[in-house]
């Protein structure tokens, strides 16, 4: 038997207004990545997996991150927000196309899995013609109910339209739908606004499958998969329900977490075996920890690829951009940026590394600065293999330090250091013999000293 192809819609020109910000509802972040990637990345993918997303005029911001997550799915802008039934019809160029399942999702509902579509999916092989995935909601305010009969479902009814008796029943639709996709056009189509709120709701597909004779389904899950974001506060439990799962999913595959609450991971963190990470470790998106890293408390991380058998922090900002080679240290309050660090050095402490290449084996003394940025443009410090930079020591980009180079403390670096030279930059140390102790007795002078 051949696989089944798939339509995926999701729905994300709402407004978001109840968010109070400027940004759209869909991109606020949820363990690092946007509401809509988590949902994009749950749908249906691979051959014969197609995906149409949804958004309003107004956002092409969500466009461009749309081609960044999933560069194959297709955007369709909805112009006006006249409800959630037209905003699938936005896409009916892509559902004309006839795939075998059609399946809608709103973009703000990040918990949602995998496995969820495949299960709403199966009812559709057995013959029904439509499947809605439905929750026990603890406080079903706000959501549509859903009205059964046996284990077949009549209809959708919107909280706004349900009668007070309508009103007591707890099981909710999550807003996820499975249609047959061949028949999908038909039934959209039909959907009109007669309603409290004159919108078309896609909700009343359900009614109109049953008239036409055809089989609708509800398939149950539990009320943490389908939160929906419409605030703040619905935003943070959404993300302490997400760090839970990628707590558990890093725990299960092997990594050490000291204290795993006090641990916030990305939803696109990767380890390797035997990572260690101590408490209060933030991890941002697009990070890569292989086998045997130790990451120290109180180190912040996006964006970077760390070694193995590495050490980074405590207290340690990796930016974007850094690269740590096998067996590389990162010590205390040390920050890098767009920093690629090869196997074994080390920097210890205190220092700011950006725009920079170190050859392996190279150390980097205490408080070195790499100056970086000339208040117009950045510039790019390399520094070669088995080299030693002094103490407290500023490197001028655009600089090149040999293979071998040796920088003495304090030194500020202006100029290119030749393979295996010593260069020093300081003025020269005066001592005056006897100084410090005629310095005392000028001061002492007609002065009392000071009771203890
Ligand atoms: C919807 C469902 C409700 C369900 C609840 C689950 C309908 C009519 N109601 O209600 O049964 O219990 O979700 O959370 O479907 N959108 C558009 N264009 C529009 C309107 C909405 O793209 O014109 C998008 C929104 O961005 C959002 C989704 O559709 O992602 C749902 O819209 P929303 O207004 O939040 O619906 P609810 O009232 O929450
Ligand atoms: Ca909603």
């Amino acid at each position: 038997m051949t696989a089944r192809s798939s339509l995926t819609v999701v729905l994300a020109a709402g407004e978001g207004t109840r968010m109070r910000s400027s940004l759209p509802k869909v991109l606020h972040p949820v363990a690092g990545l946007p509401l809509l990637a988590h949902v994009l990345d749950a749908s249906p993918k691979g051959n014969g997996a197609a995906l149409a997303v949804v958004i309003g005029p107004d956002h092409s911001s969500v466009a461009v991150e749309i081609a960044r997550i999933r560069p194959g799915a297709a955007t369709f802008v909805q112009r006006e927000r006249l409800g959630t039934a037209h905003a699938v019809l936005a896409a009916r160029e892509a559902i004309a196309r006839g795939a075998d399942d059609l399946l809608v999702v709103f973009g703000d509902t990040p918990l949602i899995s995998p496995a969820t579509f495949e299960r709403l999916r199966a009812p559709l092989k057995q013959g029904a013609a439509l499947a809605v995935l439905g929750f026990h909601a603890a406080d079903p305010t706000g959501y549509g109910r859903l009205l059964v009969e046996g284990d077949r479902l009549i209809a959708i009814r919107e909280h706004a339209d349900a009668s007070p008796v309508e009103r007591k029943i707890t099981l909710c639709n999550a807003g996820v739908m499975a249609i047959d996709g061949r028949k999908a056009l038909e039934i959209l189509e039909k959907i009109g606004n007669a309603n409290s709120k004159g919108e078309y709701y896609l909700v009343d597909a359900v009614a109109i499958a049953r008239d036409m004779g055809l089989e609708a389904v509800v398939i149950e899950t539990g009320e943490d998969e389908v939160r929906g974001i419409n605030t703040k506060a619905q935003l943070a439990e959404a993300e302490s329900v997400m760090q839970a799962r990628l707590r558990k999913a890093a725990l299960d595959a092997g990594v050490t977490l000291i204290a795993p609450d006090t641990v916030f991971l990305a939803a696109d963190t990767k380890f390797g075996n035997d990572v260690t990470i101590e408490p209060f470790v933030v991890i941002g998106p697009g990070v890569t920890i292989a086998d045997g890293a130790v990451i120290h408390s109180f180190s912040y991380i996006v964006q970077s690829t760390i070694g193995k058998n590495t050490s980074v922090g405590p207290y340690a900002r990796l930016r974007p951009g850094t690269s740590l080679g096998d067996g590389a240290k990162i010590g205390n309050f040390v920050e890098t940026k767009a920093a690629t660090l090869e196997a074994g050095v080390k920097v210890n402490h205190l220092s700011y590394i950006g725009d920079t290449h170190i050859g392996a084996n190279t150390n980097i003394g205490a408080g070195t600065i790499t100056c970086n940025y000339d208040g117009f443009s950045k510039h790019k410090t390399t520094i070669g293999t088995g080299a030693f930079v002094g103490t407290n020591s500023s490197l001028v980009a655009p600089v090149r330090i040999g293979n071998g180079a040796y920088i003495g403390s304090g030194s500020v670096i202006t100029k290119d250091v030749p393979d295996d030279a010593l260069a020093v930059e300081r003025s020269p140390q005066n001592n005056r013999e006897g100084g410090a102790k005629r310095f005392r007795e000028m001061k002492m002078r007609g002065k009392k000293p000071k009771k203890s």
